[in-house]
């Protein structure tokens, strides 16, 4: 029985290894030899114990387990730096820990960016500062991070930021700052969900007002594997997570069990309209997979099963910090931009957004639905960023 156990334990170890980690891999076989290595043993130790499990089920997983350990925590070298990024600017938000940090830190002390740290305590935020710059020393790069505050649960706040940034040339922003709300949050000082209002429309406001001084701003956003689930069964009382409903009824109550879902769509729905709104700008939602990073610690997630699936920031990040499309440049397939921000996936993969076969026109929740959902909170967003966050700055 135990055998049994066992073996089922280690086929979905390497599902979950391959479905999620595995676009890693291809790119990074040679720098990363060590993962290449779990994930085989994984595949091979799944099909062999499925067949005879047998005492050597304990041996084989706890070697897996060293490599994945080694794997995670043994820090890796980057890749070559080109000198793309050297001399760019990137302005990134709740970039103190996790996937914010790692990015900007790989940019700065590697690829030799100019960085905007955007956080909401000084003490974490200087610290990160003075991190980066001191690895930035010890690399001899022309990078730097500086410190800037940002509370994206205020839009004064968020007003505050833009006018530090003021006379900066920004080539990148990146809305990033995100977390797992409890249910209940109370509503805000404008009345409003307070998980929305931070991790979507404060970077809705933000990305509008650096847009103004820098039309053609590339701008980057952190989405999630999560808004696939958006369009499972289980979520029929919500369907697509936001709907017409939930744009109705739901942005002006507490919190629920749905609230990081629904930023995280808002995220990407954002993420989509940018460049159809702001024509200069083009814009890229990004989705790493599950990264080790305080996101999961927040919500009881951090010792669950899923650590072995998760990637640590150091590999999940490279994604953002080496990949020259996302932060620059043209895309290879010269698409047009006013059609929409596109997504880069857990797999490395340009995508359009929706056009996953889930979200098929011939489904309950079609790509045409979500994209004229998109166009919905675009405009309301709009609405709602002129009438609080414009009246306070008029206020001023
Ligand atoms: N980790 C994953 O597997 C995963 C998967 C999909 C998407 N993401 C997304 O990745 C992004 C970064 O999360 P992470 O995983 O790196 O988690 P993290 O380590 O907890 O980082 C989140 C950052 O956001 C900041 N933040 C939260 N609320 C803020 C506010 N009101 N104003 C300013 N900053 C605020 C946090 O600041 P404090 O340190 O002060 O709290 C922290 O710097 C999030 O958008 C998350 O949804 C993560």
């Amino acid at each position: 029985m135990l055998h049994l156990v066992s073996s089922v334990a280690i086929l979905v170890y390497a599902a979950c290894f391959s479905f999620f980690r595995v676009g890693e891999l291809i790119p990074t076989t040679t720098q990363y030899p060590s993962q290449c290595i779990s994930f085989l043993i994984g595949t091979v130790a799944a099909g062999w114990f499925l067949g005879r499990a047998s005492r050597q089920i304990f041996y084989i997983a706890t070697i897996l387990g060293i490599i994945y350990l080694l794997d995670f925590y043994v820090p890796k070298p980057l890749p070559v730096a080109d000198e793309s990024h050297s001399g760019k600017t990137v302005v990134i938000t709740g970039a103190n820990s996790g996937v914010g940090f790692e990015t900007a830190r790989q940019l700065a002390v590697t690829y030799g960016a100019r960085l905007v740290l955007g956080c909401r305590s000084k003490p974490k935020c200087d610290a990160a500062e003075k991190t980066i710059n001191e690895e930035v020393a010890l690399s001899k790069k022309d990078g730097k991070a500086t410190a800037l505050f940002i509370d994206l649960d205020s839009f004064e706040s968020v007003n505050s930021f833009v006018k530090q940034l003021q006379g900066m040339d920004i080539d990148v922003l990146f809305n990033n700052a995100g977390y797992v709300p409890v249910a209940n949050l109370p509503v805000n000082k404008y009345g409003l969900d307070p998980s929305f209002t931070s991790m979507h429309l404060s970077h809705f406001l933000l990305t509008e007002e650096l847009i103004k001084t820098h039309p053609s701003l590339r701008v980057v956003t952190t989405s999630s594997i999560g808004q696939q689930f958006c369009a499972m069964s289980f979520h029929v009382p919500n369907p697509g997570c936001i709907n017409a409903s939930y744009l109705k009824n739901n942005i002006t109550t507490p919190t629920n069990d749905l609230a990081y879902m629904h930023a995280k769509m808002a995220n990407l729905m954002h993420a989509i309209e940018i460049p159809v709104h702001r024509p200069q700008a083009t814009s890229v939602a990004v989705d790493l997979g599950f990264v080790s990073t305080g996101n999961h610690k927040s919500n009881g997630f951090g010792m669950d099963a899923a650590c072995l699936i998760r990637g640590s920031p150091n590999d999940s990040c490279n994604t953002i910090s080496t990949n020259e499309e996302l932060l620059q440049g043209d895309f290879k397939d010269e698409r047009l931009w006013q059609e929409g921000g596109i997504v880069i996936d857990t797999l490395g993969s340009t995508k359009e957004a929706f056009s996953y076969p889930w979200w098929d026109d011939s489904m309950n929740l079609g790509r045409s639905r979500m994209l004229s959902l998109s166009r919905e909170l675009w405009e309301l967003s709009d609405r709602l960023i002129h009438k609080y966050a414009r009246e306070e700055m008029a206020e001023e």
